[in-house]
């Protein structure tokens, strides 16, 4: 008798690449377990340059993430969730909380999607990632979805030279003054090639918890 394959969707959006990098080597991780794996890129319609071009532009971008800027989408495909046991929903938190794109689709697209599923958030941020978790959980309430404790990736970088890191890589600027005093602190930006592998692993053991029905233990109330 031939027993059906458990498929994962994974619903995301990156920026800057960051996302992109955990999920691959994720789902990897997924696959070597025996998972199908789906997925749905999240689209603007216009999208943000990466890097933005200037300080101010940096800086523009990020107060417009505080006060929670919808960047618009193209429509996801929302039949893909149909044939899945569990959806990853993945992206980066922007100001605290979920980036412009993720907003636009919980607002639009995600009660329809998400519907009665098993959901694991996966979040890349700087460290804050607390309140994104709540946003996205609060705008999915009422719609039957149980959420999974999410996996976060914060980045490895100690805490003000990661944001200044980061607000120069979104600017796409490095003043010459300061550039060895700040790569001493931040040599690199993003997630370091340990939790790129960690993400794997990750991924192999989802795929082991949703074969053998596991995943109870890991709901969040
Ligand atoms: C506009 C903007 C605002 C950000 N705000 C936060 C924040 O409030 N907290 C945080 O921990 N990280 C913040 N970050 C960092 C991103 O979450 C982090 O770099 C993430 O790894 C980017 O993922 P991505 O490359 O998939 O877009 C911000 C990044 C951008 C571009």
């Amino acid at each position: 008798m031939s027993v059906k394959q458990k498929r994962v969707l994974i619903v995301y959006y990156s920026f800057s690449s960051q996302t992109n990098n955990l999920l691959v080597s994720f789902s990897q991780g997924l696959e070597e377990g025996g998972i199908i794996v789906e997925w749905e890129q999240l689209k603007p319609i216009a999208p943000p340059p990466f890097p933005a071009g200037s300080y101010l532009n940096a800086l523009k971008m990020m107060v417009l993430a505080f006060f929670k800027n919808r960047v618009a989408i193209e429509p996801p495909d929302i039949k893909k969730s149909d044939t899945c046991d569990l959806i990853v929903c993945a992206g980066p938190t922007w100001s605290y909380h979920p980036s412009g794109p993720m907003l636009a689709f919980l607002d639009n697209y995600a009660v329809e999607m998400f519907q009665g599923q098993l959901v694991q958030p996966v979040i890349s941020c700087r460290c804050y990632w607390r309140l994104h978790l709540w946003e996205m959980k609060n705008a999915l309430r009422g719609a039957g979805i149980r959420f999974l404790k999410p996996k976060v990736f914060p980045h490895p970088s100690p805490g003000v030279w990661c944001a200044l890191g980061i607000f120069l890589k979104l600017a796409g600027k490095m003043p010459k003054s300061c550039r060895s005093l700040f790569l001493s602190h931040c040599p690199r930006f993003g997630h370091s090639p340990q939790q790129i592998d960690a993400a794997k692993d990750i991924g192999r053991i989802l795929a082991n918890r949703l074969l053998e029905g596991s995943l109870k233990g890991e709901i969040l109330e």
